[in-house]
């Protein structure tokens, strides 16, 4: 998402927030739930100020290793007014000490992806039912299956923080698909399309487009994110593309992904951005980038559609995740705000804006608690309260949450199949089925209610 902006939404979002009807966010006040928060970087920090403004929620621990993160978190929450949660910090492995506490219900973990299963798997091993993932799931497959077996066997919930999946636009079309105005769907297009340069490198003390430092001299994600650059080559942050598309044709409900095959280009980005900014003498301008700049990924899927996704962060470009929703009847293009339907569009072959048509079908979801304060305030335009929200709603009913543990494999499994398909020579590769058998029947019961 776009990072940039963070910290003057966060500021907004402070200011703003108190003007939400309070009734909204006290619904369930009764039911008050303990959270505990893995990770206060600056993804942690906006879940922190997030999780703040709910009247439902007490933030009673956080855990991180870097004390400038730190303060930045305990300066959120001293302007919150709440109380100072526990801090556990010190080393890679302090968390441990924080999921020894009895009283946590939930956990969120927005911390580099190299430790999400690890903290997920000791969280559900501390018996925490419900587990809150920044994306992705873990890196490799194994760690995707051990997160799906451990939380069978503790019968607990992961759901993966996807928050794209609520976009108001995405919503709408989902409504639209259900409503089955685009007929049979047959096709889906999606990407991360982010140019992340200036995110990858900076200069050690601001987090955006500062410098070309990256490793122990980056500070935020050029810290650990830009590794992943290096040495791997794939997909490498699916979920916001995929998610969305997923929930519109019932992936793990009743269809799943088969197989996949990825294609990367050739890498000339970073390289190029380092040295336009550096010069050709800084030592990074020596390092060899793995990641192709454009990987796109077909995914076929047991009902018959296809899937395209184009992950895009090393090159200039505006930011898009570049939606497709393409049926029998007509389609959704988000890059160009447009839908077409064969018969009810006014003029054959042409485009109609899309405005009339996601106000049409706004999701009730949106129509009962979005107002302008919450779309500023709460992050990305809204989604971010909106991902929360149904953690929080499915722990205080202690139902299972809206997006769960196979989602989060299943969409984050590209990353791994999509660097072998890569390492094979672009073959195709198979999906795991991590549901067992089950996708068969289970119903997709994502955003179905106005409630969460
Ligand atoms: N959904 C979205 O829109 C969105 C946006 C940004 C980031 N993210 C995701 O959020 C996650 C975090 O990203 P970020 O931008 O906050 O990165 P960040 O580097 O700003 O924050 C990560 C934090 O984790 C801490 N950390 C690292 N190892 C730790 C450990 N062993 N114990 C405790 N803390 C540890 C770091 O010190 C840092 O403060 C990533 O998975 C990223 O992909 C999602």
């Amino acid at each position: 998402m776009e990072r940039r902006k963070f910290v003057k939404d966060t500021a907004l979002a402070a200011a703003a927030f108190s003007i939400i009807p309070s009734v909204r966010l006290m619904a369930n006040e009764d039911k008050k739930v303990k959270l505990a928060l893995i990770g206060v970087g600056l993804r942690g920090q906006a879940h922190l100020n997030n999780l703040l403004r709910r009247n439902d929620v007490d933030v009673i621990a956080i855990c991180d290793i870097d004390e400038r993160m730190l303060g930045m978190a305990t300066d959120i929450i001293k302007k919150s007014g709440k109380p100072m949660p526990q801090i556990f910090k010190g080393d890679p492995h302090a968390y441990r000490k924080l999921l020894e506490l009895k009283n946590i219900d939930g956990i969120v973990i927005a911390t580099p992806w190299e430790w999400h299963t690890p903290m997920i798997i000791d969280s559900l091993q501390a018996g925490i039912k419900y587990v809150g993932t920044e994306v992705v799931l873990g890196i490799t497959l194994d760690d995707h299956w051990k997160v799906v077996h451990e939380a069978e066997k503790q019968k607990a919930n992961v759901m993966m923080l996807e928050n794209a999946c609520y976009f108001r636009d995405v919503l709408a079309v989902l409504n639209m698909v259900r409503q089955n105005v685009f007929g049979e769907i047959i096709h889906l297009q999606a990407g991360y399309q982010h140019d992340l340069r200036g995110v990858k490198f900076n200069n050690g003390i601001d987090p955006y487009d500062s410098g070309v430092e990256f490793g122990e001299k980056g500070f935020s994600e050029a810290r650990w994110r830009t590794n992943h650059s290096v040495h791997r080559n794939g997909d490498l942050y699916p979920t916001h593309g995929v998610g969305p598309v997923a929930t519109m044709i019932d992936i793990n409900k009743g269809n799943r992904f088969l197989s996949l095959n990825s294609f990367a280009t050739k890498s000339r980005g970073l390289h190029d951005y380092i040295v336009k900014k550096g010069g050709e003498n800084h030592p990074n301008a020596k390092v060899k980038f793995k990641l192709g700049d454009i990987v796109t990924t077909q995914i076929n899927c047991a009902n018959g559609e296809t899937i395209f996704l184009q992950h895009d962060t090393n090159l200039p470009r505006p930011y898009s995740l570049g939606y497709r929703v393409q049926g029998t009847k007509g389609l959704w293009m988000q890059v160009n705000h447009s839908i077409y339907i064969e018969d009810i569009s006014p003029k054959h072959h042409e485009w109609d804006d899309e405005k009339a048509w996601l106000e049409k079908y706004d999701h009730p979801l949106w129509k009962r608690w979005a107002n302008k304060d919450t779309e500023s305030a709460a992050g990305h335009g809204g989604i971010d309260f909106f991902v929360l929200h149904g953690f929080v709603e499915a722990l205080k009913r202690r139902l299972s949450t809206p997006l769960d543990v196979y989602d989060a494999a299943a969409w984050s499994a590209i990353t791994p199949l999509s660097e072998t398909s890569i390492e094979l020579g672009n073959e195709t590769v198979d999906f795991p089925d991590f549901t067992s058998g089950q996708w068969m029947y289970r119903k997709n019961n994502f955003c179905i209610n106005d409630e969460y």
